[in-house]
């Protein structure tokens, strides 16, 4: 079992961090570490304010919440490319409203912020409180374009919001669960691995999406396993060169 998360500041002991970080510790529900100045922290799990924002740090290494992918895809985009998968299969248009339920580090959420636009509107549902709290405090402090929709993100378990929302009141809904089968990771990743929720993806999932979309539900899962099977859906045609693969169906139902 994982140690338990903390919440702490930079060894410098800013006096603002530490009023900060005290405030989100409560506010999260958290204990707060109070360490000792230029001296390293005890082994265990922490969310770490620092002077260049938050990160999550374990054993395995350390997270932060950066732009990361989605500054790649949406230059793609930018410069015409039309081979986004994502895009191509929401048929994401200036205007659209995107809920992403696996919101992980938002490079889903934050490519369908920049499609959708201002106009648009992106829900973001992440249900492990570590990454939600990292991926919130990071989008806060994101400069992003106002010609980019804002991203509300919240902690939540998708099925329970599901359940919650009216028929067709998304134009899309988006599952990027953690995939059963483990890839190459970097450090970074590893601890996203070790905080994120794992429960499998069940079916009863796709059905609520369903009657909350108004046009798709698209899902990704890794090649060479029975992720999307098991769900009822089939992978939808794409590079055979990629490591995952997606599946949609429609919603309005
Ligand atoms: C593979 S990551 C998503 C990556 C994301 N699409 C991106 O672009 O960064 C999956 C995320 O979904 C979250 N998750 C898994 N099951 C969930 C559920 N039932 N409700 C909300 N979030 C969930 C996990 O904690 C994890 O952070």
């Amino acid at each position: 079992m994982s140690a338990p998360l903390q919440v702490t500041v930079s060894n410098t002991l800013a006096p603002e961090l530490l009023a900060r970080a005290r405030a989100c510790a409560e506010a999260w529900g958290l204990p707060f570490f109070q360490r000792d100045k230029y001296t390293g922290l005890p082994e265990g799990t922490y969310l770490v304010l620092g002077g260049d924002g938050w990160t999550l740090r374990d054993p395995a290494g350390t997270l932060r919440f950066s732009e990361g992918l989605a500054r790649l895809r949406i230059k793609r985009l930018e410069a015409g490319e039309r081979d986004d998968v994502l895009v191509r299969l929401c048929e994401l248009e200036e205007g659209d409203q995107v809920l992403d339920c696996t919101f992980g580090l938002g490079a889903d959420a934050q490519v369908c912020a920049h499609v959708v636009g201002s106009a648009g509107r992106v829900v973001g549902l992440e249900k492990s409180l570590p990454l939600w709290a990292l991926a919130s405090e990071g989008l806060k402090a994101q400069v992003s374009s106002p010609r980019h929709a804002p991203i509300e993100l919240r902690h939540a378990d998708c099925l329970e919001f599901l359940r919650a929302q009216a028929p067709q009141s998304f134009d899309c809904v988006l599952f990027d669960p953690m995939f059963g089968k483990r890839k190459k990771a970097s450090p970074a990743f590893d601890v996203l691995r070790a905080h994120a929720e794992h429960a499998p993806l069940p079916a009863e999932a796709i059905g609520l999406a369903r009657r909350v979309a108004r046009r798709w539900v698209v899902v990704k899962g890794a090649r060479y396993t029975e992720d999307l099977k098991r769900l009822g859906l089939h992978p939808e045609p794409t590079s055979r060169f990629s490591e995952v693969v997606w599946a949609r169906v429609r919603g309005g139902i």
